[in-house]
């Protein structure tokens, strides 16, 4: 049944991308494939849409003190304890809407020195805001939930409005949310990099099939060139996870209880301890566990992104949601990023490519080396040198890999599981 639901819903977005014009390359021959056919997208991985939002009639605000509710599409300003005026959703790692964090990743900016030129620009950009991945297991944390109050149980205090909720999120593909990450990320770096733009060319801008990945990488090239923007560019998708070599090594999957579960299980233990034991005596006859309050913590991101609104975010402290954030480089670092094993190694295919780029040449690693797709980085269709601007949409664990392998150890920092690292306690304690 789910998955009967789930094949329909490929079905109707392969029809709806097929109306779409264009698609077909000028550069294709007969001997050559089409390396940028788009759609219809056969490898658009699992595309669940969840419910539609209603944000009008579930937004609880105003909390308070202003009347006039702000007409942004996410309500972020639920009142947090000890949050003073400051945004929760600035600590959701992955998960947070995109933001441009004020410390500017804690480099300085300067003004080019007179003389100086941008000759090429290579953008390497996360996919927008998404409905949780298969592998999470919310929306049977969810059944769990409705079965529960279907059966008797009775939530109480903050817990209450469990007694009638249900899990209303999709799987995996873009919340509307996403695609105006992106539409803005292509219009901001239009007005950065515009002039790089050779209209008299098309660019090979870089992808991968799944849903999520291809709808982001089509939105950027909206905000950036217009709607018209198949005139300007074509979409090389591979099969995900295939584009830049994130998952190529082949041992990576043996370190993961060392370098993830175990340490992101200890600090999710510790730092929830307190708000479980809490959760836990308004849960009625429910037995709620750490993993419950981590899935109620994940929820408040996830249902805002989707729906605009979310009940559980309330449940957590400014000091939690501090917490939440460092189990987010937590799990980053140990996935791909200095405390995994294979972090660089996951992050050397682009590094290579770009290395190749800007030295002018095709891929010249021997094969097998790097997770690279030599068939297409040794053809200077799919692998063009001639190119300003190289634009390349990818996931997070990979940007993470890619930061990695070009050694950048400012985000090497220890991580230690006894309480958080001193430079999120500082960021806790900014005004
Ligand atoms: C740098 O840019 C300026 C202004 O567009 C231009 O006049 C100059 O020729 C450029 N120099 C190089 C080396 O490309
Ligand atoms: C919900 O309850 C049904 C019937 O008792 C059970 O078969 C099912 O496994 C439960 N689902 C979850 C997610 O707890
Ligand atoms: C939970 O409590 C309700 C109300 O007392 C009861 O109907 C239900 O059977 C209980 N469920 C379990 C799993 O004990
Ligand atoms: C390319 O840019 C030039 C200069 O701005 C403009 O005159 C021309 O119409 C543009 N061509 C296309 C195909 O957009
Ligand atoms: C390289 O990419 C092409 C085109 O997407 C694909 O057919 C081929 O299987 C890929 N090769 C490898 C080794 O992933
Ligand atoms: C690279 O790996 C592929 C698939 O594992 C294999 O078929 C191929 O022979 C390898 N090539 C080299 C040069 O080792």
């Amino acid at each position: 049944m789910a998955m009967d639901k789930i094949k329909s819903l490929m079905l109707s977005v392969a029809v709806a991308t097929a109306l779409e014009a264009g698609a077909i390359s000028p550069r294709a021959t007969p001997t050559q494939p089409d390396w940028f056919q788009t759609s219809p997208d056969l490898y658009a991985g699992t595309v669940a849409t969840g419910a539609a939002p209603f944000l009008a009639e579930i937004n609880p605000a105003p909390f308070g003190e202003a009347t006039y509710v702000h007409n942004a599409p996410l309500e972020t300003s639920e009142p947090i304890k000890g949050a003073h005026g400051r945004n929760i959703f600035h600590l959701m790692g992955d998960l947070s809407p995109y933001f441009s964090p004020e410390e500017g990743f804690c480099v300085d900016e300067y003004p080019l020195p007179r003389g100086a030129n941008i000759t090429q620009m290579h953008l390497l950009q996360r996919h927008g805001a998404r409905y949780p991945s298969s592998s999470e297991g919310l929306d049977s944390w969810g059944a769990g939930i409705v079965n529960a109050t279907a059966k008797g149980t009775v939530f109480q205090g903050e817990l209450e409005f469990l007694n009638d909720w249900s899990y209303k999120l999709g799987k995996e593909i873009l919340v509307p949310k996403g695609r105006q990450e992106l539409f803005d990320s292509g219009i901001l770096n239009f007005y950065n990099y515009g002039h790089l733009w050779d209209n008299s060319s098309k660019i090979v801008v870089r992808t991968t099939l799944q849903s999520r990945m291809l709808e982001s990488c089509e939105n950027f090239l909206a905000g950036f060139f217009g709607l018209n923007w198949r005139n300007h560019a074509n979409i090389l998708a591979t099969i995900d996870p295939a584009t830049t070599g994130e998952f190529s090594c082949t041992k990576e999957g043996e370190t993961i209880a060392d370098t993830i579960e175990i340490p992101v299980g200890t600090w999710m233990a510790t730092y929830l301890k307190e708000r479980t034991a809490e959760l836990k005596r308004l849960a009625g006859n429910y037995t709620w566990t750490v993993t419950d309050t981590y899935h109620a913590q994940s929820l408040c991101s996830y249902e805002t992104i989707s729906l605009g609104y979310s009940d559980f975010c309330r449940l957590f402290t400014y000091e939690d949601w501090v917490n939440y954030a460092y189990l987010m480089d937590i799990e980053f670092a140990g996935y791909s990023g200095f405390h995994s094993p294979t972090g660089r190694a996951q992050g050397s295919a682009w590094v290579e490519e770009f290395l190749a780029r800007i030295e002018g040449h095709l891929l010249d690693v021997p094969a097998n080396t790097t997770g690279a797709n030599m068939t297409l980085d040794t053809n200077p269709v799919t692998f063009p040198l001639d190119q300003k601007l190289y634009l390349e949409f990818t996931h997070d664990a990979n940007i993470v890999s890619v930061l990695t392998a070009f050694g950048l150890t400012q985000f090497a920092d220890p991580l230690p599981l006894r309480s958080c690292a001193f430079y999120m306690c500082s960021y806790s304690n900014e005004s």
